[in-house]
């Protein structure tokens, strides 16, 4: 490509270093439809004629339906699928095909390329994060009424509908596909245009463009039109912070398949035997989505870092940018591919996440609000629960049957009616409050994250 200024090849393994193109192959549909947009733009400004234009466009749509149908394979000895598409289109049309780079630049091509490339994805997680709450949502709604522990400090705390656990997650994932949506907002620009960094002497339309492939408008300033990465930044944040979420649904679902818990029990298919224990039922895939949020994270630090020092413009460190967020975007679309039927999937063993809710004393807090209702100060109520627990720990009680006559020794305001007012279900149900832990509340829950899944799919409809 620029054999002007060389008088030797580039060395073999310099060559391999300094390619991209075994990873960046994979933005060659939106590199393609780009370079459409470009030379049609270079012909409506009468940069070229437009016949030569045409033969790019044709030449370029062939190109495209050869990789599409696999009857074009990439050339690995290309530095990288710009150059590639470049080399092809010349080989295909002559020399229109070397015409095709005026006023452009590959520093301005390339953030071009991952912006569109990125726009599609980010669209393919959103179905996906959907398609995870939707899931969640069922499993919500199919145990509204199964009477569960919550936990603080991983310590029984407050006995709760196991849906309303359930909801919190489709919340979480709410939230990340606004996340998503928002950085997609920013990254809506269009830097094509900028060329190499200073824009172009040519009389070009960056505005049309942009209007071709789908942009909201144009970056407004061309150096950093070239080394702007902030959007992929936000996106690999985005994607951590999903992560994180799904990490610990994992982590609960590991927790909640043991022995030991026996909440749920996951389905055949999402689990493996060990290879000598043969009573194993493992949880593989919930550790190794746990798992893969390390590098989901690793990622987003490894740009950050390689982004740091960098002075204006662009760099050649800036092509390390793809790895990273290719290799979060795998991670995020294995693990939510395979969270989301492992959910459906998922049994919950509604006798035991009662049988966990009855000890540990969880109705403690609504026995001394039972007091207080009857117009003891709360910490008075919660000083004598205490007591009472302490007791009912040394003489291996729990506080639903404690007799009668052992709680009025600490206030005659415990009549008979205490016992309904502690009783697991009376204390799931009553809590009541907006985004509480009833079954009333986790429908309510429910219909509101059905509306909103629905306004998402109306929003699609209208793209
Ligand atoms: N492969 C390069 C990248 O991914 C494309 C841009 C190259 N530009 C340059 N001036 N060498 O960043």
């Amino acid at each position: 490509m620029w054999a002007g200024r060389f008088q030797k090849a580039l060395d073999q393994k310099a060559d391999d270093f300094n390619s991209s193109l075994r990873f960046d192959c994979r933005m060659y549909a939106q590199d393609i439809k780009g370079s459409m947009a470009h030379a049609a733009m270079l012909a409506r400004q009468g940069i070229l004629p437009q016949a030569e234009v045409d033969r790019i466009i044709d030449g370029l749509e062939g190109i495209l339906h050869d990789l599409n149908e696999g009857k074009l394979a990439f050339d690995t000895g290309a530095e990288d699928i710009h150059m590639f598409v470049e080399a092809e289109l010349t080989k295909r049309i002559g020399d229109a095909g070397k015409r095709l780079h005026t006023a452009r630049s590959r520093n301005d091509q390339v953030a071009l390329d991952i912006r569109l490339y990125l726009r599609d994805e980010a669209k393919k997680i959103v179905a996906l994060i959907k398609e995870t709450v939707k899931a969640v949502v069922d499993k919500a709604e199919e145990s509204a009424d199964i009477i569960a522990p919550a936990y603080t400090h991983l310590q029984r705390a407050q006995p709760i509908s196991f849906g309303h656990q359930l909801m919190a997650y489709a919340m979480m994932l709410l939230r990340d596909i606004d996340r998503i949506q928002d950085g997609v907002k920013r990254m809506n620009f269009s830097p094509l245009g900028s060329c190499a960094l200073a824009g172009t002497t040519y009389n070009t339309d960056r505005a049309f463009v942009a209007q071709r492939l789908g942009f909201d408008g144009v970056t407004a300033n061309s150096i950093d039109g070239v080394s702007d990465r902030d959007f992929c930044l936000e996106l690999m944040s985005a994607f951590s912070i999903l992560m994180m979420h799904l990490s610990r649904f994992a982590e609960e679902i590991i927790l909640w398949s043991s022995w030991e818990f026996k909440f749920v029990e996951l389905d055949d298919s999402y689990t493996t035997g060990s290879s000598i224990m043969p009573q194993k039922k493992n949880p593989d895939m919930a550790e190794l989505i746990r798992g893969k949020t390390g590098r989901v994270y690793g990622n987003l630090m490894a740009l950050l870092t390689t982004l740091k020092g960098l002075p204006l413009a662009y760099n050649k460190d800036m092509q390390e940018d793809k790895e990273a967020i290719f290799d979060s975007l795998d991670t995020v679309t294995m693990c939510l591919e395979v969270l989301a039927p492992m959910v459906a999937t998922m049994k919950i063993n509604g006798e035991n996440t009662y049988r966990a809710a009855q000890k540990g004393f969880i109705n403690a807090t609504d026995l001394a609000d039972y007091l207080t209702k009857k117009g003891m100060p709360f910490r008075a109520a919660y000083k004598i629960v205490g007591q009472i627990v302490a007791e009912c720990i040394a003489k291996d009680c729990v506080l639903d049957t404690y007799p009668l006559d052992e709680y009025k020794k600490h206030s005659e305001l415990f009549t008979e009616d205490l016992y309904d007012e502690i009783s697991l279900k009376t204390c799931v149900e009553k809590r009541n409050s907006e985004g509480g832990a009833s079954p009333k509340s986790v429908r309510e829950q429910i219909a509101l994250v059905k509306k909103r899944l629905e306004a998402e799919e109306l929003k699609e409809e209208l793209q």
